[in-house]
């Protein structure tokens, strides 16, 4: 139990605030939670002792990222010794496709251009429309204009944070060729139904997966499941390398015209049939490799990835089945046939109509307990200026008047930090700050 200062603590009842009677009915005790938030502790809102005490060094160690070792330093260290560079990119290419199970993947300089060369592979006719979640990084709707596309921005279900496949039905149009899933904060969409509704409708299904790795569905690994697909590894990804891109191929073609767009010197590699193998020396006008140095990290990141994302899941399983029984607060839904991953941030969602106080008073209130709780809105991409400018695309984008499912999410959730290391004692504490909190609802709404 944590922070016990209050005798009085074991009387407390959580009933007030739990969701279900389920402890009761299981014939658990308060006591056997491990916690005790007693409505008699004082919020250190109002000068209460923090329910959140863990050392400060001890916590940055924790929640460190991205975490390079003895492994990486090595390697690049060797590569610099060896004076061999570039056969860190096959390789890396190489470890990677047997991990995704991809048949084909081309290394790029970061996500960005991974996503240029995608679009150019495309090959549509320009003013195709290509359908992208609004709640994204700008690139996922921006990259492709270079080709005459124009976006059709989709809300994401409140429930998930990602692709809304009913607003996407509504804004169909004849000029849509193609869907682009992102993957957001490692949940992955609803590939099975997302990738029937589009085979029915003609579409050409495509994945941002910068947010996933290790991400599957139904054994499936993100980025496999469209014709097309990206991560990034840039530094704040689940995998990093700093930045570094890569693009994953179903088909040949793909793979050829996307590849040849920013690697001038593949073509002269392609089997003699290849339409791309002409254009050898050239490529198609970009220089896209990834560093070496990166390829590198990147390597050593990927032998960890499934520990880190198992560790990093557990840590989220222990705090997220406890806080998920307080009342008014959830986390995105995930079925049982996904497999999802944490980037970045462990992210709550939670019914402040329903709590009875804002956003601003519960992270001021969890902030006080010493816990490290706040927000970030996506910035909405639909409202950002360029969109607004019919000069920079093919016909104008529509900009949707609203966008519910983002605006949901974005009024409607906090983040929680990720614990890199074993950490009990710490989501104990912040599991306590919550429950103390909750117990004080009527003093927080007033905050
Ligand atoms: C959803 C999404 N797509 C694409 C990218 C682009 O990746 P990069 O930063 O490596 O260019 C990012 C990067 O933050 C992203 O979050």
């Amino acid at each position: 139990m944590l922070n016990p200062t209050n005798k009085d603590s074991g009387k407390y009842t959580r009933r007030s605030f739990l969701k279900t009677s389920s402890v009761a009915v299981a014939g658990l005790s308060v006591a056997d939670y491990g916690f005790a938030a007693p409505k008699t502790q004082t919020l250190a809102l109002s000068g209460g002792e923090k329910a959140v005490n863990f050392p400060k060094d001890q916590f940055a160690a924790l929640t460190k990222w991205p975490r390079y070792g003895d492994a990486e330093k090595n390697a690049l260290g060797a590569m610099l010794e060896s004076n061999k560079f570039y056969e860190e990119l096959p390789a890396f290419e190489q470890e990677w496709k047997d991990y995704t199970q991809a048949p084909f993947v081309k290394n790029h300089i970061n996500g960005t251009s991974a996503l240029t060369s995608m679009y150019f592979a495309l090959d549509l006719p320009a003013g195709s429309e290509i359908m992208v979640p609004s709640y994204t990084f700008f690139a996922t709707c921006l990259a492709m204009r270079f080709f005459g596309y124009v976006p059709i921005f989709i809300d994401i279900d409140p429930k998930t944070a990602t692709f809304d496949l009913e607003d996407a039905k509504r804004k169909l149009t004849p000029r849509t060729h193609a869907v682009v899933p992102m993957h957001s904060w490692g949940l992955p969409c609803q590939m099975d139904i997302i990738s029937d509704w589009a085979k029915e409708k003609g579409l050409i299904v495509l994945e941002d997966a910068a947010h996933a790795h290790g991400a599957s569905m139904q054994g499936k690994k993100m980025g496999t499941w469209g014709a097309m697909g990206i991560y990034s590894f840039q530094a704040s990804k689940v995998m990093p390398c700093i930045e570094g891109g890569m693009g994953m191929y179903q088909t040949r073609e793909y793979f050829e015209r996307a590849a040849a767009f920013g690697h001038y010197d593949l073509p002269e590699t392609f089997p003699k049939d290849s339409p791309v193998r002409a254009y050898a020396g050239t490529g198609f006008g970009q220089k896209y490799r990834m560093h070496p140095l990166a390829a590198a990290l990147a390597r050593q990141q990927l032998k960890g990835l499934d520990a880190m994302n198992q560790l990093v899941e557990q840590n989220v399983r222990a705090m997220n089945d406890r806080l998920t029984k307080l009342d008014g607060l959830t986390e995105p839904h995930c079925r049982a046939d996904q497999k999802r991953v944490y980037y970045s941030r462990n992210m709550l969602l939670l019914d402040f109509k329903k709590l009875g106080f804002s956003r601003d008073a519960l992270v001021k209130s969890l902030k006080a307990e010493g816990a490290d709780v706040n927000f970030w809105d996506y910035p909405e991409q639909h409202k950002l200026k360029i969109y607004s400018e019919a000069k920079w695309f093919h016909h104008a984008p529509t900009i949707p008047a609203s966008m519910p499912g983002n605006a949901y999410i974005n009024a409607n959730h906090v983040f929680l930090p990720l614990f890199y290391g074993q950490a009990p004692e710490l989501i104990d504490q912040y599991v306590a700050a919550f429950e103390k909190v909750w117990a004080h609802r009527a003093e927080v709404a007033k905050a």
